[in-house]
């Protein structure tokens, strides 16, 4: 193993940038001893030199146009922590990996679009292309799909993978108070993205899916097929409703493998109370893995912040410190199969709330069109009401979901439904 320095360019020094140098500079010791090297920073950028920040950038070697890190000859490691789909992350990474650089990065939006073609380039490189930070920030979920669960055949992987969603959906059972609340305090504290719909649509959270299940089906990664649904037409009724049967509304990511293809989502769903899923607070993320031979195996931890982000990144540098290379997805990129796109074909039950027109015959009518569907009632309860119009509401037993939809909008344009009717997915974890 080579006992040089390892030379890491680091480009962007926000959040994680700066929390990946202050963890090589405080763990310097722990991490030269488990690397076998020592992991040097080389060089480091940002957008503006004089922005100020808790680092001293005079100690550093300053590169006012990152591409310029990414040509640099004293460089080995590239750390791409700007973030964003495309530019300048995107030709940084590859101008990197055509340099003969390992890439090590935490921006899943760049892997979810252009993974594939990165990874190509990575291994026709024989270098590194590292994305541990990139989904649920601390906890090492990359690692233990693309290595310690490598022999199991998945089935099912589904996490809680947007610490901001479980912040508002946690405190809006918590405080009583309806989504617009809850989500202005939560941007006033500086928990949502710039653009809200990566976090409350939906589609951070399908970036990470997509990521997990090219990683656990062997697939290659097709972010396009994540059907995707925001919690941004949550309601606090549902919560509450949901909390009374013994349920806690969670936006999951649910990535599943079956003989008709791979199934990627991102929704709002009702897990149990109880369960390790039900009992998530706040910004702690959870990912659980059905491998097999392994079974179901869980892991919890922080999904962000400087600290658990640095210490996926580092980790991912020690890998090359150490001169493990691996296949960015865990196994040779060109193949990765080209899985079908499948419609979620598992059975699951689901809690519907309908406001309806309280006259006779309105819930003999509902349940026919639901029969009419093969889907069959569990539950069912009419709330009290002081008007014409009863809420009421419905678990089903477990049903295809293509079924429950085609129901759904049945039921919606009769004249006794007056309310845009809701379905949740019931996950049994
Ligand atoms: N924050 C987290 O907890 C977390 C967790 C997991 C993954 N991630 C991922 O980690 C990455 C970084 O996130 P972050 O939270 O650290 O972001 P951030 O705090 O917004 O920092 C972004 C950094 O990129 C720099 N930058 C922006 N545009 C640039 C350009 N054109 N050229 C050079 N530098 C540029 C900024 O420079 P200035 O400082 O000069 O403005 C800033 O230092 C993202 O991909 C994110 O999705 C973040």
């Amino acid at each position: 193993m080579d006992s040089n320095p390892l030379k890491v360019g680091i480009i962007g020094l926000g959040t994680v940038g700066l929390g990946v140098i202050d963890f090589l500079k405080k763990n310097k010791s722990t991490i030269t001893q488990k690397a076998g090297r020592e992991i040097k920073i080389s060089g480091i950028s940002a957008k503006t030199k004089n922005k100020k920040r808790e680092l001293d950038v005079s100690k550093f070697k300053w590169f006012s146009d990152p591409l310029a890190l990414s040509n640099d000859e004293d460089t080995d490691v590239v750390v791409e922590l700007i973030g964003g789909e495309d530019e300048p992350a995107k030709s940084l990474i590859e101008n990197s990996l055509l340099n003969r650089k390992h890439v090590v990065t935490a921006n899943k939006a760049l892997i979810a679009h252009h993974g594939h073609y990165l990874a190509l380039l990575a291994e026709e490189q024989q270098v590194s292309l590292n994305f541990e930070a990139a989904v649920a920030g601390g906890i090492p979920i990359v690692k233990t799909l693309k290595e310690s669960l490598c022999g199991n055949q998945i089935s099912r992987i589904y996490g809680v993978i947007n610490g901001t969603c479980n912040y508002i959906l946690t405190q809006m059972e918590n405080d009583e108070q309806e989504y617009s609340k809850i989500f202005k305090e939560a941007q006033d504290l500086g928990f949502v993205e710039k653009d809200p719909s990566l976090d409350v649509g939906g589609i951070d959270s399908a970036h990470k899916i997509s990521i997990l299940a090219s990683l656990a089906f062997g697939s290659r990664i097709n972010f396009d097929n994540v059907s995707t649904t925001g919690i941004e037409s949550i309601d606090l009724i549902d919560i509450n409703n949901a909390n009374a049967m013994g349920y806690r509304i969670k936006l999951l990511g649910l990535a599943s493998k079956s003989e008709s293809g791979v199934s990627q989502e991102v929704e709002p769903c009702l897990v149990p109370k109880e369960s390790l899923f039900g009992k998530l607070e706040g910004g702690t993320n959870i990912v659980m893995v059905e491998g097999n031979f392994v079974g179901h195996t869980h892991y919890i931890g922080p999904g962000a912040g400087a600290g658990p982000t640095a210490s996926s990144v580092v980790s991912d540098l020690i890998d090359i410190a150490r001169g493990n290379i691996m296949p960015p997805f865990g196994q040779k990129t060109n193949q990765l199969n080209v899985s079908l796109h499948a419609v979620e074909d598992l059975f699951s039950s689901f809690y519907l709330r309908f406001l309806l027109t309280d006259k006779p015959g309105t819930l003999a009518k509902l349940a026919g069109i639901l029969g009419k569907h093969d889907i069959s009632i569990n539950r069912m309860r009419q709330l009290y009401h002081k008007d014409e119009n009863a809420p009421v509401l419905i678990v089903t037993h477990p049903t295809k979901k293509a079924l429950l939809i085609s129901a759904m909008e049945e039921i919606s344009k009769l004249e006794i439904c007056k309310n845009r009717p809701v379905h949740i997915k019931i996950v049994d974890l």
